[in-house]
């Protein structure tokens, strides 16, 4: 949860450290001026007297200090020194603590000017001196019975003592750092997108067959350059085809369509590269853009549109004219085609049965791109005549009860859904966290001589490759599930 909400933690704690800053400059530095009192009492000579006379003045000090706050006082103050506020603002400013055991007491006093509040601190010890002297000389007498006089005077104090810059600023941080805190934990709370593994095979009732990490070089250039590129998004693809081999090890799947819930999740993107992928292992593959509604392919791979999967089933063309093969050794494409009116018609016609069935015949593999299974039929119509249907999920994006949706719709027709796809999982944080993609495991981030040990472990159950050596494979990663469908909850 904090790997996953450190943003929202770090601009929570900011905001939390900019909000002391500005409470510490908006407040009015106060500066605090002290003075000390010291009370005695008189007393007789005698050791018992003086014991009594220290007894009395401790008592007296607690007395003392009360009258020191109150409002006779600093009236007095006020009148004395001609200040322009009442006596409540006053003693909102003066505090006087009796010091226990003592018989002194502490007064200090807060001002916006240095120069008052030490005026303020000697006047008001002046004036409660007179005042002591008043109240404690007994009717007719002419000795007071206790006095008070001002032991330390005040003097300019040079720092304010308001605002605490320090304790605000720690304040502001802690409360961020805990606001920040609070709010990632509730939005991960509330958050029901699919996020974590177990819940995307919960969800779909398959094993997670490959994890496609957010590229951004794949908004540029969506094909990889498998012959050069060992990124990790490239090392994704490559695991993503051992994978599908290992799907159903005695007959592995052959004709693959990708689907997701929603759309954009990556399925045009994931289909492209993956028939790369295993046209790069020296399989002979047939790419097709089953999504005859926003077809992509095309112009993704700068092939010509007009003519492809919709012209043939039309009886437009021939299927050998409208093949493409590409730059990519290996791989052919059928194109979308011209988009027609009734594409779920034309999709689960006869004709597109029989044409699927003539290019599993013609390649090792058959990919189809398709449409998203919460907006149109087409995808579900078209996996039902699949070997494997993979269901992609965009990472922290699509909703569980999309994805439950989509994957109710494909049961329905039973369409055989054999793996699930994480598409566009960040490269940072929790997300890519345990699905490691290094090369010899999760947490392992050097990079092995590739070539030898792919040499060897990828005994491939799949079609045999039809051109020659196998050289560029990636083998087996232990670990990455390959189970064909398994049951909900297992
Ligand atoms: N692994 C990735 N990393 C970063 N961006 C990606 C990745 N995969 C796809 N994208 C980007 O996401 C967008 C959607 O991708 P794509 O067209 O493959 O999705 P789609 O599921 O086929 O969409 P549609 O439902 O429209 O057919 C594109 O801009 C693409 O470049
Ligand atoms: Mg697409």
């Amino acid at each position: 949860m904090l790997r996953g909400g450190w943003v929202v933690i770090i601009i929570a704690t900011i905001l939390g450290v900019l909000g002391a800053v500005a409470v510490t400059l908006l407040t009015t530095p106060l500066y605090q001026a002290s003075t000390r009192l010291f009370v005695s009492t008189t007393s007789g000579s005698s050791l018992a007297d003086r014991y009594q006379g220290n007894r009395l003045s401790q008592e007296r000090v607690i007395s003392y200090a009360e009258l020191l706050m109150g409002e006779t006082l600093a009236q007095h103050t006020i009148d004395k020194l001609g200040l322009d506020m009442d006596a409540a603002e006053l003693q909102a400013n003066v505090q006087a603590n009796a010091i226990p055991d003592t018989v002194l007491i502490n007064v200090q006093v807060r001002d916006p000017s240095p120069v008052r509040a030490r005026d303020i601190a000697n006047t008001m010890s002046d004036e409660f001196v007179a005042m002591v002297r008043k109240l404690e000389t007994p009717e007719n007498g002419v000795t007071p019975d206790a006095r008070v006089v001002v032991e330390q005077r005040a003097s300019i104090p040079s720092q304010p003592v308001v605002p605490a810059t320090m304790r605000n600023l720690a304040i502001g941080l802690a409360f961020g750092l805990l606001a920040g805190v609070g709010i990632a934990t509730l939005r991960d709370l509330l958050d029901n997108t699919v996020k974590s593994r177990e819940v995307l095979e919960e969800i779909t009732g398959v094993g997670l067959v490959g994890s496609i990490p957010l590229d951004k070089e794949r908004r540029k250039q969506v094909s990889i350059a498998f012959e050069s590129d060992n990124s990790p998004t490239a090392e994704a693809f490559r695991k993503l085809r051992t994978n599908l081999k290992f799907l159903a090890v005695d007959s592995p799947p052959r004709v693959i369509v990708f689907t997701s819930s929603n759309p954009s999740e990556g399925k045009s993107t994931t289909a492209i590269n993956t028939a790369l992928a295993l046209a790069e292992a020296d399989h002979n593959v047939v790419l097709i853009d089953g999504d005859m509604r926003r077809p992509t392919l095309a112009k993704y791979l700068d092939l010509v549109g007009p003519v492809g999967f919709s012209t043939v089933l039309s009886g437009g063309a021939e299927l050998s004219e409208a093949l493409q093969t590409t730059r990519f050794p290996g791989l052919s494409v059928l194109t979308a085609g011209s988009i027609p009116p009734n594409p779920s018609e034309l999709l689960g016609s006869q004709s597109a049965r029989r044409l699927l069935a003539e290019l599993r015949e013609r390649f090792d593999y058959v990919v189809v791109d398709s449409t998203p299974l919460l907006a149109v039929t087409d995808a579900a119509v078209l996996a039902a005549g699949a070997d494997a249907v993979l269901i992609m999920a965009h990472f922290g994006q699509v909703k569980r009860e999309q994805l439950a949706h989509a994957v109710g719709s494909l049961e329905r027709v039973g369409a055989p859904l054999r793996g699930a796809v994480f598409s566009m999982m960040p490269m940072r944080g929790r997300a890519s966290y345990g699905y490691g993609y290094g090369y010899y495991g999760p947490d392992t981030p050097q990079r092995g001589p590739r070539r030898e040990v792919a040499a060897q472990t990828d005994a491939t159950p799949g079609p045999a490759p039809r051109r020659g050596g196998n050289s560029r494979q990636a083998p087996a990663e232990a670990g990455e599930p390959v189970s064909g469908r398994r049951r909900r909850g297992e």
